[in-house]
């Protein structure tokens, strides 16, 4: 993709798939911001990018106006914004699941999109557009049992991402989502070994995805390839959701 010009900012890119999306961005020629809650993991990938880091807590209004800030005070401006942290949890029944993790799960996966969504918007509006990734799952359209929070709040997403796409088409900013399968990082580890092997062969191609697999997809949507590409959700997904 050409993004020579571009500046980018990629959330939770300290590592895994935000990390290969702010390098798959910086080898496309974007200057790319890495936010991330682990601000030594941050600078490392930026590091090696010559990326700037910018530590966020994006359950935190205030610190992602702020992180925001940043990116344009210093790239000099916001082209494209990958919302890509998120967390899970051990599983559990859905009647069993506790207060506190649910709002976990909800305060990072869905809170944290919004409030990353209208930072951006608030910028790319005044530059007359932009591209906007939301990082969905394959969860945002199926369940998976014992995940009911992390579900709901990946179905929220894809919410979230019609919805903005809708109000701000006219502000030439695109909004989209990207859906992966099971993804080879360590936000799977809440599932045993056994069960990772088990889920790899419920996709059609037999194996889990590698976050590059994710990052090529993502690259195409922030890019003008990908111009008349608005409030969709693309899959990537080894053929997950087509059985
Ligand atoms: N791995 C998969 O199988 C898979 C599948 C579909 C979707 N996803 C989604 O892809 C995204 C990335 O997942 P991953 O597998 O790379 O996870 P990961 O746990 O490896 O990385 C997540 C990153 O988000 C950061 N983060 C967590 N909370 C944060 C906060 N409050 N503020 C800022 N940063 C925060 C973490 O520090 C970490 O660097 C998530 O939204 C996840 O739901 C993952």
């Amino acid at each position: 993709m050409d993004l020579d010009g571009r500046v980018a900012l990629v959330t939770g890119a300290a590592r895994s798939i935000g990390e290969a999306c702010a390098r798959k961005l910086a080898a496309d020629g974007a200057r790319v911001a890495v936010l991330d809650i682990d601000a030594e993991g941050a600078e490392r990938v930026a590091s090696s990018i010559d990326g700037l880091a910018v530590q966020v807590d994006v359950t935190d209004p205030a610190s992602v106006d702020a992180a925001v800030a940043t990116v344009v005070e210093r790239l000099g401006g916001l082209d494209i914004a990958v919302n890509n942290a998120g967390v899970t949890s051990e599983g559990a029944l859905t009647g069993d699941l506790d207060e506190e993790t649910w709002r976990a799960i909800l305060s990072v996966n869905l809170d944290g999109v919004f409030h990353c969504l209208r930072a951006e918007i608030g910028v790319m509006r005044e530059r007359g557009g932009g591209s906007i990734v939301n990082m969905a799952s394959i969860l945002s359209a199926a369940a998976f049992r014992n995940h009911v929070a992390y579900t709901t709040s990946k179905h929220g997403g894809v919410g979230l991402t019609r919805g903005a796409a809708v109000d701000h088409a006219a502000d030439g900013i695109r909004v989209n989502a990207v859906a992966p399968g099971f993804i080879r990082t360590p936000l799977i580890e809440v599932l045993s070994p056994e069960e990772i092997d088990a889920v790899a062969l419920t996709h059609p191609l037999g194996r889990l995805g590698e976050v590059d697999e994710v990052a090529e997809l993502v690259a195409w949507l922030a890019s003008d390839a990908a111009s008349f590409a608005t409030g969709s959700v693309y899959n990537v997904d080894g053929g997950y959701l087509a059985v």
